[in-house]
């Protein structure tokens, strides 16, 4: 069967058997979520939302002052906090933590209202993006590309259990967007042109 008559017929089961009503991006630091999902939220005419921001907000800091004052294992506290809220949310692009989905009942909340789409890249491609960037806690260590092959490594399983798979590599930040949108569309069953 031609890929694109199989894509549709899965992207198909998934609409028939969930309620889809917004988009999930998940996938490593550095791949793109945010300015993505800005993107595919102004194409779609949702609301875009972080969950890094929404964490900031409720907890009133950074989430470098999170990892430093309170820890790693609270900060997931507030992610999995996030995402119980996240279900009242309607017609939204929500842009994850790179870590959010490594706990299996995060991502299984976000199937019940989001079609879930991991953005994907290489260690040296996400290194190549953010090695100017100094915000992400996990990242201040004195060889930053282990680190990001070893999480990558570890977090793969979890990122494949998305429902989508999108690769960001040689692609324009459009082409990614166009990628994201086009099975959305089609778990809607809205027409897609692509
Ligand atoms: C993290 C990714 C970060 C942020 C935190 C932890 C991770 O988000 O949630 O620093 O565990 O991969 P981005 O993926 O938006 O950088």
């Amino acid at each position: 069967m031609p890929a694109g008559r199989f894509w549709a017929k899965y992207v198909k089961r998934v609409s028939t058997v969930r309620e889809i009503h917004n988009l999930a991006l998940v996938g490593f630091m550095g791949t793109g979520k945010s300015s993505v999902g800005q993107l595919v939220a102004a194409q779609l005419h949702f609301r875009f939302v972080d969950t890094d921001e929404l964490i900031e907000a409720r907890a009133g800091k950074t989430i470098s002052a999170i990892f430093a004052e309170e820890g790693e294992a609270q900060f997931r506290e507030y992610e999995r906090a996030v995402v119980e809220e996240l279900k009242n949310f309607h017609r939204a692009v929500i842009a994850t933590g790179g870590g959010l989905v490594t706990r299996d009942e995060s991502l299984a909340s976000l199937k019940t209202h989001a079609l879930v789409v991991c953005l994907w890249a290489s260690p040296e491609t996400i290194w190549e993006r953010i090695n100017h960037q100094s915000h992400r806690p996990l990242l201040q260590t004195p060889d930053p590309l282990a680190k990001i092959r070893q999480l990558l490594s570890e977090r793969e399983p979890s990122y494949r259990n998305a429902d989508v798979l999108v690769s960001t590599e040689l692609r324009s930040v459009n082409e990614v967007v166009q990628h994201v949108i086009h099975p959305f569309r089609l778990a809607r069953g809205q027409p897609s042109h692509r």
